[in-house]
Order: C-alpha cells, then structure tokens, then sequence
C-alpha cells in the first residue's frame, strides 16, 4: 500500500479534491489508432504531471514534469496559456538500416505554460502506437536569457514492481553486465563492489543508466530512453525502490551542481517511453529515431554500410601491442601479459590487406599506428597522440597504395585517451591527413578520465563532442564509430556518417576479463541498441584464450554458430570480423557466412524474442531477395520450430545451415558447427536446435 500512497495523492489531487481551475488545465493526447495516451495537467500549486495509458491500461502513472534551475522556477506556479493538437505522417527512407522506410505517425500536443513573469515553456508531447516521447522548449523571449538546470524534476511512475534489466548510472561508462531484477531490487552497490571496470564513476547506488527495459506482470515492455541527445547531461534514472518510481538524474558538468547550461531557444532532449505488448514489439520500435531530426548530409552517395577486419583482436588477445616503444608501461598499467611484437607494422598490415582483398572485406581498421601509444592508458594526460604521424615502422605511402590495388582501404584509430581539447584542436588536420590517405572511416575512442579535468563522458561537454565529431567528419566524407562514448540515442538519422558506436559492454570483454554472459547479447538489443547500431566486434572463431597462452582462462561465453548469428541479431552497418586470419583460414567453410551476411537491409521480421533468453530476427537484404536468419540463446538450449512465412510465396531458395553441432555447449564445446544445405519454400518449417550459450545462422538464397 506504502508504495502506491503518492500515486494515490496523485488521483485525489486530479479527481475528488482537484480544484476546478486545476481540473482545467487536464488535456488528453491520444495516438492516431488510440493505443496510447498521454494526460497532462498543473495541479493547484501550478506544477505540471503527466500519465501514459498503453492499450486501456496506465503504463506511466501520474509524474511530475520540470526543472531545478539557478534563476528560475521552472517546475511550480505555471498558468496553461494555451494547447495545440496536431498530426503528422510522414513516410523517410533511412540511409541505410534494418528497413527500406519508416512511417513516422503520431499526434502532438503542444502544451504551453507560462510563469508569473509571462515567460513560457512548452512541453511538447507525442503520442505514437509504439509509446510517447515529449521534451521541454524553452523559445527566445527576452524575460529569460540563459538558464543553469540543477535537477531535472521528470518522473516515471510504474504500476507494478516490474523485472527490469539495468545496468548502474555510470557517469563514464555504460560497459557493464546487466542485472535483471525488481524495481525495487535495484541497487549498485554489490554490482559495484563485483563489477568494478578500469574506469568507472558509479556514486549513486539507486541510479541506473537509460534505456532501461521492463516486464511488467501481464507482459507488457516498457523501455525508457532518451532520443536526440544534445547540449545537455545524459539521462539516467534514480530509482525508488518503495515507490516504484524513476527520477531523472542527468550527469553534471565539471562543476557538480551544474547539470546544463543552456541559452535561448533550446529545448531537451526527448524523454522516450516504448511500448509494446510483447518483447518483440520493443525491437521493432522506430520511436527513437523518429524523434530525432531529418538527414543533415545532402549528399549521402559516400555513406556506404560495410564489413571490415582489422588489426585489433591480436592485441586485446596479448598477442601484439599498440605501442611501438613501451610494452612495458602498458603492462604495468593494465596489469596485462604482452608477448609479442607491435602489432601495426607494415608487413603485418599487408597481411590483413591480403587477407580483406581476398575475402571480400571493404575495410582494414588499424590500431596502433600512430605515435603516443606509451603514455595512453591511465595516465590522465593532455597532448597524448599526434594523429598525423605514423609509427615509423608503419609505413602509410607504402600502405596506401597497397590497399588502394587489393580494392580496400584502411580504417582510420584515433584513440583519444580522452585528452578531447587535444584531438579537437588536431581534428582538422587529422580529417585532412586522412582524406590524403584514401581513408573514409574512422573509430575513435575515449578510453580514461576526460580532459578537461573534472569532465564525464556522459556529461553535457563531452555530449556536445560527440556532435562535433559527427558533424566535422561528414564535413570531411567520413564515416565515424566512436568507443566509449555515450549510449547513442538515435543521431544516426540525422548524421548517418556516424555508423556505429561500441557504448556497451562489447566483444573485447571475452578476452581478458570476466567476460559477457551468454545472455548479455539477448539484453543488448532491448535496452543499448535502442538508441542506434553496436560495434560489437562479433565472428570469434577461436573462442578460448589458452590457446595463446597456457596460463590464461578467459573465454568467449558462446558457441561458434552462436558467433555467426550474431550478424543478424546484432543489427550495425558496420561489422568487423574480429579474429585473426589465421583462424578463418582454418574453418573457411564456417566463414563463408561472415563473407556472405550483408550489412544493410530492407525488411526485418522478429521471429520471436524474450528479453535476456532468445531472439529470432530474419532480415533480408537491401536490393534483394535474399533472406538471412539470425537465432541465439543465453546460457539455457532451447529448440524453436521456425515457420518461414516471411518468403514471398513463388520463389525457392537455398537455405544454408550454420548449426550448433553435436554436443555444442559455450563452455564446454563452443566449436562444433553443423552445416548443412535445404532447400526451402515459403511455409517450410526450419528446426532450429540452440545449445546453452548457442545460435543458428541460416542464409536463404533465392535459385
Ligand atoms: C577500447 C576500445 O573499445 C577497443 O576497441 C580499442 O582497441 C582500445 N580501446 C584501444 O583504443
Ligand atoms: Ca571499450
């Protein structure tokens, strides 16, 4: 009863004792086919709340909407001054995704308050099938200048104790493991003590990190989340465990009390609640993108989704090194074994050039090539890295021209180590040394404490970075993927150059730490990816790292197969084959599927999916009819009976089999893949058999 006593004040305050003026104020928003609903309102004292009803039933519950700033009231003493109630449908067409077109349908509530100054703040609300997303505005007007937020006041109430699956509201890192549990169980201090990573900010023990996705009692999933993120604090949530309540709770500037600073006009980012009566509904969810802004780049031809290998998993393998001059230090600093040799040298890249040119990849990402790898990691140092000078044993003429006759062409490292006014003082000169090598992709990464000092990665500076970035590389015709950044939040429609971000807990973790459980790549989908594409790094082949070295345990915590379907579950336009040649080379029939699965798409059907558990996707090919079937399971096998009603009736296709073979378990036997040829028709039933931690990849090819 406690936990629902605010809820109940909330009812009366609308209802029995609302006063008639407080009454008036109430509007109801529904979506154009009435499946949800949003009711806002000010109470007697002016504060304004809001409820979300999904398909007859609240989802959201009566919550408060505003904000703590240094100079103004901006939660309390509001007047309605006026509403507006539009529509819009509108069909775009991405530059590349999961689907060839997006129908974005909804109906918006202008919702207009004003203070006792006569100074407004819109709220503006969106009601689609899919859920509601509304954000603050704040137009130009000469009573308010600047505004200093200290709180964000938003809140979501929940109905029930629903399961939730989280992961702590990290100021500098989202690569955690998820918890699933109760609202009311959220908690980060064990997850603190057990989970600790190289850097970490984690001070709130009752804050967890957007989107976070619920179950509730009758199936229904929720997803809260957060869409165009800019010029403010990300969003996380604190949590009430005994009011079954989320809080926002932004990430503050270097100045703790200062969540934003903002000049007029601004408005919020959205505040994105996702519905769905089922979990598949939750990943076919286009509402995210749909409330971030239409495509800025007008010629997008450049943009091109692609699979890439790299210089890269050797290192994190400790089979090579990124600095030319100070394996030691590095040791020292990450406590890592290193053998070997520096990894980005000339031969050794020509090895992967061969090895791209020969299979068909577009791109050979490089780490390690350019000086300042001896001081980059923990070290918190400013003036790191020159991205305009190689290594001298790299030898970029030489490699330029290498790549440019084997058809691909190298993929730009520019690890920042998080000295960020350091690398956007070389940003330009880096785009333009990379135009001069023929290089149009780049990874950056921000791995460490921020420069300027006192910084988060996840703070309203740093969020305003990410945008500079994806704005100057497409300036310069280059297509972007940034590690540890902040968790994307659907900026990909607007800058599609901006391919890809890691922003989780990625592949990397397998090879020198506790690693990811097998149910973590059914978790990322449903709560991470909502917000735009993963660079995963999937196709581990060699999945035991005592094969290099006797003395080491970590593993990878799936099977083979499971690795391959991860290329159709894993929606991203940028894939990398992460191991090493070496290890395709001896299983090049399992290979073929890397060679074979396309990275960009024109319909996605979700077969079936339960969060953390399992997730069927089929999705065919952009401009084909080519089908390709991904299916994975956490840690439980599971078989599914798999109808394929998704081909069009008529044709015949050739279905190739990537199964989980005899006696396949992730630990115990990651290796068996059976594969095995069919063909198939429109209606067939595909048998698919997942061992614990497995998958099953099919490609359907019409003949
Ligand atoms: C962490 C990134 O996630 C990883 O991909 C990269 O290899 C290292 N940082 C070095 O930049
Ligand atoms: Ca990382």
């Amino acid at each position: 009863m406690k936990k629902y006593a605010s809820y109940l004040l909330l009812l009366l305050f609308f209802t029995a004792h609302a006063t008639l003026s407080a009454q008036k104020t109430l509007r109801t928003l529904a979506s154009p086919n009435k499946q949800t609903a949003v009711t806002v309102g000010l109470n007697k004292t002016g504060e304004p709340f809001y409820k979300i009803t999904y398909r007859g039933k609240t989802a959201v519950d009566w919550s408060r909407l505003g904000f703590n700033t240094k100079e103004y009231n901006l939660h309390s003493g509001f007047k309605l001054a006026a509403t507006k109630i539009t529509t819009h449908d509108e069909t775009w067409k991405p530059v590349w995704g999961e689907v060839a077109q997006i129908r974005d349908h909804y109906n918006e509530l202008a919702y207009t308050l004003s203070d006792e100054t006569g100074c407004t703040m819109i709220i503006r609300f969106r009601a689609y099938e899919e859920g509601a997303g509304f954000r603050y505005e704040f137009p130009l007007q000469d009573c308010k200048t600047k505004v200093t937020v200290t709180d964000e006041l938003t809140e979501f109430q929940m109905t029930g104790d629903h399961t939730a699956w989280w992961i702590p509201g990290d100021y500098d890192s989202n690569e955690h493991v998820y918890t699933t549990g109760k609202i009311s169980a959220i908690d980060c201090a064990w997850y603190n003590r057990e989970h600790a990573i190289s850097t970490q900010h984690i001070v709130k023990m009752k804050n967890v990190q957007t989107p976070i996705t619920m179950k509730t009692a009758d199936g229904t999933h929720i997803a809260l989340a957060e869409a165009a993120l800019a010029d403010f604090g990300a969003l996380h949530l604190e949590t009430d465990n005994n009011a079954l309540k989320f809080k926002a709770s932004l990430i503050p500037s270097a100045d703790s009390t200062v969540k934003s600073v903002n000049t007029m006009p601004f408005h919020s980012p959205w505040r994105a609640v996702l519905l769905s009566k089922d979990a598949a509904g939750i990943l076919e969810s286009k509402l995210i993108l749909n409330l971030n802004e239409p495509c800025k780049i007008e010629d997008v031809s450049w943009i091109k989704p692609q699979k890439y290998v790299g210089v890269w998993w050797e290192m994190h393998v400790g089979l090579a090194t990124w600095d030319l001059e100070a394996t030691q230090d590095m040791m020292a600093a990450t406590g890592r074994e290193v053998k070997g040799r520096h990894g980005a040298n000339t031969e050794n890249v020509k090895r992967y050039i061969d090895f791209a040119g020969k299979y068909g990849f577009d791109g050979v990402l490089v780490e390690g090539w350019n000086i300042g790898w001896k001081d980059w990691f923990g070290k918190w140092k400013d003036e790191v890295f020159d991205f305009a000078k190689p290594y001298p044993d790299f030898d970029i003429d030489e490699l330029t021209r290498y790549a440019r006759e084997k058809g691909v062409r190298i993929i730009a490292h520019h690890e920042t180590s998080s000295a960020v006014p350091s690398y956007e003082r070389q940003m330009d000169a880096a785009y333009a040394f990379m135009n001069k090598y023929n290089q149009n992709a780049v990874k950056t990464g921000y791995v460490g404490k921020i420069i300027p000092r006192g910084e988060w990665h996840d703070g309203q500076w740093m969020n305003n970075h990410y945008l500079r970035v994806a704005e100057r590389t497409a300036k310069n015709r280059i297509m972007v993927d940034m590690h540890e950044p902040v968790r994307p939040s659907g900026w990909h429609r607007t800058w599609p150059n901006w391919m890809a971000c890691e922003a989780a807990r990625g592949q990397e973790f397998n090879a020198w730490s506790t690693g990811n459980p097998p149910e973590h790549e059914c978790i990322l989908p449903f709560t991470r990816i909502l917000g735009g594409p993963m660079d995963y790094t999937p196709g581990i082949f060699e999945t035991r790292m005592n094969t290099y070295d006797p003395k080491k345990t970590e593993v990878v915590h799936t099977t083979v197969a499971k690795q391959l379907a991860l290329y159709v579950t894993l929606y991203s336009p940028l894939q990398m084959a992460a191991d090493l040649p070496e290890n395709y080379e001896k299983r090049l029939d399992v290979f073929q599927f890397i060679r074979d699965v396309p990275v960009d798409w024109d319909d996605t059907r979700i077969l079936n999916a339960a969060v953390g558990d399992y997730i069927t996707i089929a999705r065919r090919q952009k401009g084909a009819q080519n089908w390709f079937l991904g299916s994975i399971t956490d840690e439980n096998p599971r078989n599914f009976s798999m109808k394929l009603d998704f081909l069009p009736a008529g044709k015949t296709y050739e279905a190739t089999i990537y199964a989980d073979g005899p006696g396949a378990h992730w630990k115990e036997n990651p290796y068996p893949v059976n594969i095995s040829k069919r063909t198939v028709r429109k209606g067939d039933v595909l048998e698919i058999q997942l061992a614990a931690g497995g998958g099953c990849a099919v490609s359907l090819v019409v003949k």
